[in-house]
């Protein structure tokens, strides 16, 4: 059965957010509570030698210091287990690790504390940059269709070239924070985290505790991005600190803490070529990709995720390294590796396709994907040709000179138009959900799911709603509580493909349950109603769901609150979703500078369940790429490590005077192999292919090939 198209009707939590009154993990005000300051390391790598306490204890207001002494020892992590927890240790690995936490009854104090603490190091020589010696090179796996060095010396016509995007970190408006109560041999943390039972496990492994004495509660998440996906450097210091004091201790760290000790998306290198017949089909890639990590870091350099899966290049090889250096881990962040592959691969189509002097538009629209060459499987959908006609429809592409350096306005300010592309895995997870409906008006849905600003309890809603005659008003939805339900990270954009097939199955199983009690009586009214009406309080169901080839196996990995995630290759097909970008640039004649005043993106994520947070999604997404590719970079002092522009002054992101109009459309067809509801994810493909569609207008504006991000005024002087 296909879905039909969803309303567009407002987010559950807009007016509550308007009203300043959604309630954030560090909004948590306990009683009693203490307030904590981590001390970071100020050197690059080495060993704390003496850390004394005396002056920080010495200051009105500070109750405690912890330091590496107040920590169990790290269990015994066998090879391929869980990374060990983070806890404060003498060994320095980065510059900014927490080498002491301070808790005191207020702020001022933590922060004095913290201040007042000089350890002293011992320092040894440390590797900052991934082209100093000291950086060791580890390939991994590569990946590979066909046979591309076969296919690419049949090739006419190659492009070769060269791409960088630089390290850049998540700055979501709520920075992270840990608030932990100790009450009964209980630990109740609250952070605004993406993965709240992951944040549990390392919990449990850090402090010994089991599971029935651990609960993690995410009730709202000021932004994730990937770098709220697990637990963070500070949790389990504040959870240590509420246990041994017996006191509530909460820690927001601060910005500047927060680029050294959360994870980063890192500097990575892409060399790309791409060779086409005589007929001007793309018939082979060769593409070597790789990116700065840490010593120990496990963030995958999964370059080739997207591009083979865009174009149906049948013969694509893939190699792809860490480079390890001293640094702390990198990690996911907004479309990890699709968006910086997307910028190079579809840079370097773009490139290919004005060698070959065809329209960049024209040359996309020919190559079709309908399989994935890398796995050799079908598509379950593929609706990236569409995304790029209705794109170019509203763009007004048509008439496009194919010259670079046409359009120049009276004052000399160059116009480009550029397009591109972007795809990113269709991934599900299981769930374990239940719902209940009251006779009292009343409704609960509890399953996994983080809410992070994307609109996952709106995309619930709509789902609820439309299968059940309940009160929308009230209806609670009950996401991000390790209390409530087995809960996954919410990532990898498969928050909603995975939320709302399970509220879609627990309506059909509450319809059929309603339909047994009533017994052939038919009471009117909805279903809180027609509780009423045979005096029953409430029912209640459960379902679980998994995702296409997934069972058993996978739904108690998610019992046990391990990762059971599946795709984008599934059984019978592989599935993506897709986004075209179209981008009309303004570079300006004197300084130079890139201006972007139109954007149009069209995406394919399958059947959109709430439109409102979709758009929202894609627009987000579309301001981001603008930013990465315009503005965002972290850099490293070579002499020092850590990271030099550590605050949003020096961390340039773009601003509302850097974005124009973003209009965004939908294909908005199901894709029924995928799931019942035939909804893809969205979060993360809105961003891919930005940047390249920017480089591709830029070029199209100066006939100038930028090839590393961020673009800079004086790569185009
Ligand atoms: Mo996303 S970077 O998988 O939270």
């Amino acid at each position: 059965m296909t879905s039909a198209p969803f309303p567009n009707r407002p987010r559950v939590d807009a007016r509550e957010k308007v009203l300043g009154a959604a309630r954030y993990a560090a909004d948590v005000a306990v009683p009693g509570m203490l307030y904590a300051m981590q001390v970071p390391a100020t050197i690059a790598k080495g060993r704390v030698t003496g850390l004394s306490t005396d002056a920080a204890m010495r200051i009105a207001g500070v109750v405690r210091v912890l330091t590496a002494t107040d920590f169990p020892p790290p269990p015994p992590g066998g090879a391929g287990g869980p990374p060990p927890p983070a806890t404060i240790t003498d060994d320095i690995a980065y510059r900014g690790q927490p080498v002491a936490l301070v808790v005191a009854d207020s702020l001022e104090a933590a922060i004095e504390g913290a201040e007042a603490i000089r350890p002293t190091y011992a320092a040894v020589d440390f590797t900052a940059t991934i082209d100093d010696k000291g950086a060791v090179t580890q390939p991994v796996e590569p990946t590979r269709g066909g046979d591309a060095e076969k296919a690419m010396a049949r090739a006419v016509t190659r492009h070769k070239a060269d791409y960088v995007s630089p390290a850049q970190h998540h700055n979501p408006i709520e920075m992270l924070s840990t608030t932990a109560v100790w009450e009964n041999g209980v630990l109740t943390v609250y952070e605004g985290t993406q993965g709240s039972n992951m944040v549990k496990g390392a919990l449990m492994r850090t402090l010994r505790l089991t599971a029935e004495q651990v609960v993690v509660k995410s009730p709202q998440v000021g932004g994730g991005f990937g770098q709220k996906g697990g637990p963070q450097r500070q949790t389990a210091l504040v959870a240590r600190a509420a246990m041994l004091l017996g006191r509530p201790v909460k820690l927001v760290v601060p910005r500047g803490q927060v680029f050294h000790n959360a994870t980063f998306r890192p500097k990575n290198r892409h060399r790309i070529e791409i060779g086409a017949d005589a007929a001007g089909r793309m018939i082979a890639v060769r593409y070597d990709a790789d990116q700065q990590q840490s010593r120990a870091g496990q963030f995958p350099p999964a370059y080739h995720e997207s591009p083979p899966m865009m174009y149906g290049i049948p013969d694509y090889d893939g190699t792809a390294a860490n480079i390890r250096i001293d640094t702390q881990a990198p990690g996911y962040m907004r479309a990890p590796t699709p968006h910086p592959a997307s910028f190079a691969f579809d840079s370097a189509v773009d490139e290919l396709a004005v060698e070959l002097g065809v329209d960049p538009l024209d040359f996309r629209l020919r190559h079709r994907a309908t399989r994935d060459p890398i796995d050799d499987k079908p598509f379950s959908t593929c609706f990236l040709n569409e995304c790029l006609i209705e794109g170019a429809r509203r763009f007004g592409w048509k008439g496009r000179p194919i010259a670079p350096g046409m359009m120049v306005r009276p004052d000399g300010t160059q116009v480009g138009w550029g397009v591109g592309c972007g795809a990113y895995p269709a991934n599900v997870h299981p769930t374990i959900a239940t719902l209940r409906v009251g006779a009292d008006g009343r409704t609960r849905f509890a399953a996994a799911g983080h809410e992070m600003g994307q609109g996952i309890r709106s995309t619930i809603e709509q789902v609820l709603i439309r299968e059940l005659a309940i009160d929308p008003a009230g209806l609670e939805i009950a996401i991000g509580d390790t209390s409530v339900a087995p809960q996954h990270v919410t990532a990898g954009s498969w928050g909603t493909a995975s939320a709302v097939t399970a509220a879609e199955q627990a309506a059909v199983r509450l319809k059929a349950t309603m339909a047994d009690l009533l017994a052939g009586r038919t009471p009117g009214g909805n279903l809180h109603r027609q509780l009423a009406a045979v005096r029953r309080p409430s029912v209640e169901i459960e379902v679980t769901t998994v995702g296409p080839g997934q069972g058993e196996k996978e739904i108690a990995r998610l019992r046990q609150g391990g990762m059971a995630v599946s795709g984008p290759v599934f059984p019978q097909f592989t599935s993506f979703s897709y986004i075209a970008h179209f981008v009309e640039v303004h570079v300006e004649p004197h300084t130079r500078r890139i201006r972007v005043p139109r954007v149009v993106s069209v995406a394919d994520c399958g059947r959109v369940i709430s439109p409102r947070t979709a758009e929202s999604q894609v627009r987000g997404g579309v301001v981001w790429g603008i930013s990465a590719c315009l503005r965002e970079a972290t850099e490293v002092d070579p002499r020092y490590g850590g990271w030099l522009n550590n605050d949003l002054a020096d961390y340039v992101v773009a601003v509302n005077a850097d974005i124009g109009e973003i209009d965004v459309g939908f294909v908005d067809r199901p894709d029924d192999l995928f799931n019942s509801l035939g909804a893809k994810g969205l979060g993360e493909v809105a961003m891919t292919g930005c940047a390249a569609a920017v480089a591709n207008a830029v070029y199209h504006a100066t006939g100038k090939r930028l090839r590393e991000m961020p673009f800079r005024v004086e790569a185009l002087l």
